[in-house]
């Protein structure tokens, strides 16, 4: 039986999302959870592959804007419940379905597609790059002191009354803090929620999320920290987990002011965080950097589905006139030169016929486009290539980012 790959049949939206689910490990979600998945999923952008009336292939995107260089948003498929059927893997129905995704975002008119990947391998092909990197932490606070700069201690913490009561003054920090660096979603209306589900598949055993709110002299909240305590006891005594859901902050004082009560909870001797930028402050705060069980690991994936007007929509730390030689097997119609003329003010890319001055992959533009990868390094690396000398440290410099980009949440 042949398969076929078109938008799916609202009336089998249930079918389809039963498929992702076990192509994910099967494993019921928490109803919450599903609820608000089932929220945010616009049927009508969610693509299935059929066999006969059997949905056997499933992928969608959530149209959200994301934060560039520059502090700008730009349109953005963000790939997500990308799944074929274990019965029908390996015979190319991926392949078709990320070919149909990047055309329906073309004709959209949007520029950009994210993602996160369940394993490394799969979407370099499609010309996706690894834009941004996130890091995961394991303190040792009972030996690790954090260090809070001048005006923490004019900062007053308080429990929230309930999680989900705090969750407005919550959201309007993180909304502050969107513009700093690039690889942020705009939340659109019912994001908000994804922070505050709590089931108990979420806690590893510890506690109910718990909220600390952070203000200054007339109340208005400026920070906030999220987290399950764990209790574990051996026979030297307390050695309970902390583990920290999101923390957000209007300036240094108050962050240093959230960590440091993250790292002197009694009884606690872990602090454990998850998803955090490579270049956390918290790593210049701590009194010992090596306790603190730094790895990185692969964050998004970045595809520009159209070169030019993905290039024009963020600003360059640098005055940059480049013309790029992409090549793209997947996107054909990003393929050729292309003259990048920006500065700190915004920029313009278009098609060239002048003589390139560096050859490169829409993968690694992908890569390079949040300014998290240097297009220096790929070029150490033999994938990106200079053609007139200067040009590769005009388009580095021009590219980079004074804050490495990172997306806090999965979606
Ligand atoms: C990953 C998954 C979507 C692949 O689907 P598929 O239809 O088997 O993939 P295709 O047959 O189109 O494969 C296309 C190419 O990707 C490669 N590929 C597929 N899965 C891969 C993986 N997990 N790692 C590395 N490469 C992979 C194939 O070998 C093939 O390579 P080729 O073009 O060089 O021949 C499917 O196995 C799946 O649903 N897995 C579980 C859920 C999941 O991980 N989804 C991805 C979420 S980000």
């Amino acid at each position: 039986m042949t398969v076929d790959v078109r938008a799916l049949d609202p009336a089998d939206f249930d079918q389809w999302y039963g498929a992702v689910d076990r192509a994910f490990g099967g494993v019921p979600e928490d109803p919450e959870l599903e609820q608000f998945w089932r929220t945010v999923i616009d049927p009508a952008r969610c693509l299935a592959v059929y066999e006969g009336p059997t949905v056997v292939g499933t992928t969608q995107t959530f149209a959200l804007p994301v934060s560039v260089p520059g502090g700008g948003f730009v349109p953005t498929g963000a790939l997500s419940a990308v799944s074929v059927a274990a019965t029908h893997r390996r015979r190319g129905i991926l392949t078709s379905m990320i070919r149909r995704q990047l055309d329906v975002l073309r004709e959209e008119g949007v520029p950009l597609a994210v993602l996160t990947a369940s394993e490394p391998g799969i979407y370099g092909r499609y010309g996706f790059g690894l834009a941004t990197q996130q890091m995961s932490l394991e303190i040792d606070s009972s030996r690790v002191r954090v260090e809070v700069p001048e005006g923490g201690d004019d900062v007053t913490l308080r429990y929230a009354p309930s999680f989900a009561e705090a969750a407005e003054a919550c959201e309007a920090v993180y909304a502050r803090s969107i513009g700093t660096r690039a690889g942020m979603f705009l939340r659109t209306p019912g994001w908000e929620r994804h922070a505050l589900i709590d089931p108990p598949g979420f806690r590893d055993g510890g506690s109910p999320a718990q909220c600390v709110l952070a203000s200054r002299g007339d109340g208005e909240v400026v920070g906030y920290v999220r987290f399950h305590t764990k209790p574990v006891w051996d026979a030297a005594g307390p050695k309970g987990v902390v583990t920290l859901r999101d923390i957000c902050a209007d300036d240094p004082a108050v962050y240093g002011a959230l960590w440091r009560f993250l790292c002197d909870i009694d009884l606690t001797s872990t602090v454990k965080a998850g998803n955090r930028p490579v270049d956390d402050p918290l790593l210049h705060l701590v009194s010992d950097v090596r306790r603190c069980g730094v790895r990185v690991r692969d964050g998004l994936y970045v595809r520009l589905v159209d070169v030019g007007s993905g290039l024009s929509s963020r600003s360059y730390s640098s005055p940059v006139d480049v013309v790029f030689d992409v090549s793209d097997s997947f996107c054909g119609w990003n393929a050729g030169r292309w003259r990048l003329s920006g500065d700190g003010k915004g920029a313009v890319c278009s098609r060239t016929a002048d003589r390139a001055d560096v050859a490169l992959s829409a993968r690694d533009l992908g890569a390079v486009f949040l300014g998290g990868v240097s297009l220096s390094a790929l070029a150490s690396a033999g994938r990106v290539r200079e053609l007139r000398e200067g040009a590769l440290t005009e388009a580095t410099t021009a590219f980079a980012t004074p804050l490495a980009p990172w997306l806090p949440h999965g979606f």
